[in-house]
């Protein structure tokens, strides 16, 4: 619990402010929100720790909930927050009570072992507490030319399956989810850097009315899946997966067939088979930047957890600095890692101040420009193209094998198109 100016208080959500906290999320954000909060909350995985709020007294003014993520880096998975569902009410707003259930989530992230956090949030705002823009969020594509169906649609619903089309779609029930969660898996094999959904949150999916998880079964087996959202101007299909191409048309054919007439679009996971597989069907994609926001709350435990993905990074590019020592700097502090004879990266140790980390023949990275080297798209080779403060220093082979352009791949709880 901690005390805020004028006698507010911040402190862990209870049972009794669901209601509250239920009107001031759909107040200020959308619909479903109560219920995705109270998916959290009540889910025994999750529970009431992971909500917070500000009070006045009896009433609910501001509230933010921490999720808890993994995110695999190239070999290596390290735990990871995500904060959501943040509202402050109107008569509350820019008195920092956001700004301290940040504090609140970021704390309690720490307190969990969480070596980064990733978020989807509105534009801008989140880089006012160490995030900053990462990951591609890939474009949702119109659906422009679709398949023809293989059967004519049974009487009854979305039909199936029949001798011509052994599929059936169909929603999941909780002894789906490993099967799910395999696919998803496999799609997410394909890139570098992954957020998968954590187990609870399957659970919530087939909950909540944001979004519908839908199976695609073949001879008794879930061999695809999809999430659909009903927009104003049609659905939205959204994490996509499939065992191989057949199953992959089987899925759009049947979404088709479902929701005939109505406009179809496709979040593009472009490295999966729904994604290779539809591209020739999907048109043009917006050219404008979406991406997650990632924050790198301490360098030296994150490299230190990625000291394996980093030697193979290095073994892969044939880059061998045996005996020296990798220094990195965030300029106000920096860390040193030293490389054994036999290639393998010792404990990462912190040090102090470093402004000219090329004089030691190290690089420069600021802080906030981590999660993009880490996790984006752009790499070393790419960021210092972008930003003057972030630069290999004289080894710049070094430093572009431990930080290459990375794809990736997140499975969130909010759907960011
Ligand atoms: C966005 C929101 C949560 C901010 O809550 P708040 O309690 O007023 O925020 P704070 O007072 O703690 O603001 C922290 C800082 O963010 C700034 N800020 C507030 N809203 C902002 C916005 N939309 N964009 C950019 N900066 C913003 C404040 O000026 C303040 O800056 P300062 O510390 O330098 O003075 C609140 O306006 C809200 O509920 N909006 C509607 C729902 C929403 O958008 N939620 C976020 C979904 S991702």
């Amino acid at each position: 619990m901690t005390t805020l100016p004028d006698g507010l208080v911040l402190r862990t959500a209870r049972p009794a402010d669901l209601d509250q906290i239920a009107t001031l999320l759909v107040d200020r954000g959308e619909e479903g929100d109560d219920v995705d909060h109270r998916l959290v909350v009540e889910d025994p995985e999750a529970g009431w720790e992971w909500s917070a709020v500000v009070v006045d007294g009896d009433r609910v003014v501001s509230t933010a909930t921490l999720l808890e993520e993994t995110v695999r880096i190239g070999s290596v998975t390290v735990p990871a927050g995500q904060v959501e569902l943040v509202a402050t009410h109107e008569e509350y707003e820019g008195r920092g009570l956001s700004r301290a259930l940040m504090s609140w989530a970021h704390e309690r992230s720490a307190a969990r072992g969480h070596l980064l956090q990733v978020m989807i949030g509105i534009p801008y705002y989140y880089r006012l507490f160490g995030y900053e823009y990462a990951i591609d969020i890939p474009p949702a594509r119109a659906v422009v030319d679709l398949p023809e169906p293989l059967a004519p649609l049974p009487a009854t619903g979305t039909g199936g399956p029949t001798d011509s089309d052994p599929y059936v779609l169909r929603l999941p029930t909780r002894e789906d989810i490993p099967a799910l969660a395999a696919l998803q898996d496999a799609a997410q094999s394909e890139y570098d850097v992954a957020v998968p959904h954590p187990e609870a949150r399957w659970r919530w999916l087939f909950e909540t009315p944001a979004s519908r998880v839908w199976a695609l079964e073949r001879e008794g087996e879930v061999v695809g899946s999809v999430r659909l959202r009903d927009d104003d101007d049609g659905v939205l299909l959204a994490d996509a997966a499939a065992q191989d191409e057949d199953a992959a048309d089987a899925l759009l054919r049947a979404v088709a067939r479902s929701r005939a007439g109505e406009r179809l679009s496709v979040v593009d996971r472009a490295l999966t088979v729904p994604g290779r597989r539809w591209a020739p069907r999907l048109g043009p994609a917006s050219e404008n930047a979406e991406q997650y926001y990632a924050r790198v709350p301490a360098l030296a435990p994150l490299l230190d957890a990625l000291r394996p993905e980093l030697e193979r990074r290095l073994a892969q590019a044939g880059v061998d600095r045996a005996g020296s020592e990798i220094v990195l700097s965030t300029f106000g502090a920096h860390v040193r890692i030293p490389v054994a004879d036999d290639g393998s990266l010792g404990p990462v140790q912190t040090g102090g101040r470093l402004p000219w980390p090329a004089s030691v023949g190290g690089a420069g990275v600021a802080p906030d420009q981590l999660g993009g080297l880490l996790l984006g798209p752009h790499g070393m080779h790419g960021v210092v193209r972008r930003r003057p403060d972030v630069y290999p220093g004289p080894d710049v082979e070094l430093f572009e094998a431990l930080f290459p352009p990375r794809t990736g791949d997140v499975l969130s709880y909010y759907l960011p198109w």
